[in-house]
């Protein structure tokens, strides 16, 4: 089993689909969680379910573009366990009725796409990295898509969002390798959770090599992987997690 016991772990958006599997797969390694989300009641649910489970947890409802809200989940961290070890930037929104192609994107929707998909995961880096350069280090997981890899038609707010946080994550590898912090991304392919669900019942997923849809442990496996020392010669990584779908046209 990876070791991740006693490590202070982060998750945004941790109320729903690939970020609550992960809450779960680091509680049950006994991990100290700070688990974050807009939604009130939904993160105040997963986080009575963990208390249940005897998990070590705290829960932060909150927008994570707004910078008060970031800095909060990062004081909450310390001031409650003294230390910051992991974080996944996970929190995202994929809006297929409001994206689109760049001619008939209103701005409003590219901004708040930005915002919530892009910076979000700058704030939290940025308040959670003077935090593990303290200590000894830290890993920090960021979720992109395959749609930042292939482009995907009338979803340009959504695959730039995404793009740039693969960008993001080689700078922020190059810059802070020295202190012992990792960073690297993980680009989901069509992973089954309530953000895809409603649409993909109706179109199907996409066909890939492997042939069946991903769940979202399939991504919370490889977080854990990332977030421990097994992967401590791994940095700047991009790592498609789709069944093949991303080399398949
Ligand atoms: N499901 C997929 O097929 C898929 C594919 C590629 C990438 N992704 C990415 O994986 C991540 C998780 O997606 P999911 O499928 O689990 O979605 P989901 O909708 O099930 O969960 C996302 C969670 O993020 C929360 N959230 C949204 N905006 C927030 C904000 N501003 N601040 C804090 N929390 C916020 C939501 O309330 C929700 O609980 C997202 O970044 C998404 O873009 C998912």
């Amino acid at each position: 089993m990876i070791f991740i016991k006693g490590k202070v772990v982060i998750i945004t958006g941790a109320a729903s689909g690939i970020g609550r599997k992960t809450a779960k797969l680091f509680a049950e390694r006994n991990a100290k969680l700070i688990i974050n989300d807009i939604n009130e009641e939904n993160i105040n649910q997963l986080k009575e379910e963990l208390l249940n489970e005897g998990a070590t947890v705290k829960a932060i409802c909150g927008d994570v573009s707004n910078s008060n809200v970031v800095k909060g989940i990062m004081k909450t961290a310390i001031d409650t366990y003294g230390e910051i070890n992991i974080l996944c930037n996970n929190a995202g929104v994929w809006w297929p009725n409001q994206d689109s192609n760049v001619e008939n994107l209103e701005e409003d929707v590219w901004d708040k796409i930005l915002s919530i998909n892009l910076k979000s995961v700058f704030l939290c880096t940025k308040y959670a990295i003077p935090h593990m350069k303290e200590g000894k280090g830290g890993s920090i997981i960021n979720i992109s898509s395959m749609a930042a890899l292939r482009g995907w038609i009338n979803m340009d707010a959504y695959t730039a969002s995404k793009g740039g946080i693969i960008s993001l994550t080689k700078s922020l590898a190059a810059e802070y390798g020295s202190y012992g912090i990792r960073v690297n991304a993980i680009c989901p392919g069509s992973i089954k959770t309530p953000l895809t669900e409603k649409i993909q019942l109706k179109t199907g997923y996409p066909k890939n090599p492997l042939g069946r849809v991903g769940y979202p442990e399939d991504i919370g496996k490889l977080i854990l992987f990332l977030a421990s020392s097994d992967s401590d010669f791994i940095t700047g990584g991009v790592f498609p997690v789709d069944g093949g779908r991303s080399i398949r046209q």
